[in-house]
């Protein structure tokens, strides 16, 4: 088994790399990083050997970055762990998932379905702040668009006292009937309505104006065009003193994990060109329209908008 000392991380990741061509799995010995703690990089002796320090985090990461998930390290005697790195299946992601009725692509049926956002880490920790940001214990009428079966709405319910969720009136729109179906049964509150709708026939829908608007991972679908889409938004549902919270994700799902990086178009690696314009676009624009716009977040990044000087 490969024993890791002072090997430099460079070298450490040519060997992954070489390995992974033909292994699903690898093993490998490394200093248990319990040992101390001390920067990445830093040298330290241990039993007249000396090793290049690092964490967990280093493993974990680089464990990512190759498209591996990081098993559970074993402890090989006092100073040393075993690392192992189990390859992911690249092929298995909903996004490569060919669904022949577009509008179920996100269905009960997709891959889609089984993910909950709201258990990873930092989805749940930008998505939460950027609710607390918006003061969403004040905010009456709220509009979702992408809704699909409801998740974004059962964090406000976590958040809120239940008497505060009842005397909100929350709209969700989506066009996976589907989903809804599911998201109806979830939330059958006469103040929850859901609406089987195309996002860019939302007028249509005669709804009154918003003081809350939230999209996640949902105007930048093919079908929605974005810029348009997003000023008609602000000119003609959010009310005066509405918030906005969009997220976009920075990131893809590889055999159940939340992986790192906007995925491109004609790019093999995370490219991260029309992420950084829609996310820069909307900051712009919303900074004209005189709101207060912080981008947060890592795997999605959030956009929340709200206005300055309320009067
Ligand atoms: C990537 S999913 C995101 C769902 C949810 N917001 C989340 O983050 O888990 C995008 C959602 O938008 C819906 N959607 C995409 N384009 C739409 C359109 N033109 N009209 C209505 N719904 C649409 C899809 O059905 C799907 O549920």
């Amino acid at each position: 088994m490969h024993h890791f000392t002072n090997q430099s991380l460079l070298t450490i990741i040519q060997w992954l790399k070489k390995e992974l061509q033909t292994h699903n799995q690898l093993t490998f010995t490394v200093l248990n990083p319990d040992i101390s703690s001390k920067y990445s990089g830093e040298l330290i002796e241990v039993d007249k050997q000396t090793y290049i320090y690092r964490g967990y985090k280093a493993w974990i990461n680089l464990a990512e970055l190759h498209h591996c998930k990081m098993l559970t390290p074993i402890a090989m005697n006092e100073h040393i762990v075993k690392i192992t790195f189990q390859k992911l299946n690249t092929q298995d992601s909903f996004h490569s998932v060919a669904i022949e009725n577009r509008e179920e692509k996100y269905g009960t049926q997709s891959k889609f379905f089984n993910i909950s956002k709201n258990e990873e880490p930092t989805f749940l920790h930008a998505y939460h702040k950027a609710l607390e940001a918006v003061k969403i214990e004040e905010r009456k009428q709220i509009l979702n668009l992408g809704i699909n079966k409801g998740d974004e709405f059962e964090l406000i319910a976590q958040m809120v006292k239940s008497k505060c969720f009842d005397a909100m009136q929350l709209v969700g729109i989506d066009h996976a009937q589907t989903a809804l179906e599911f998201a109806k049964k979830r939330f059958s509150k006469e103040n929850v309505h859901f609406y089987k709708h195309d996002i860019n026939k939302l007028s249509t829908l005669n709804l009154s104006k918003s003081d809350l608007i939230i999209s996640i991972g949902t105007l930048q679908s093919p079908g929605i065009h974005y810029k348009t889409f997003l000023m008609s938004l602000v000119q003609e549902h959010l009310s005066y003193d509405g918030a906005l919270i969009l997220g976009f994700p920075n990131s893809r799902w590889i055999d159940t994990e939340l992986i790192y990086g906007a995925k491109a178009p004609n790019y093999s690696y995370s490219e991260m060109s029309l992420l950084f314009n829609d996310v820069i676009f909307a900051k712009k624009y919303l900074q004209q329209k005189k709101f207060r716009v912080t981008i947060t977040g890592r795997e999605y990044i959030f956009l929340t908008a709200t206005r300055i000087n309320l009067t």
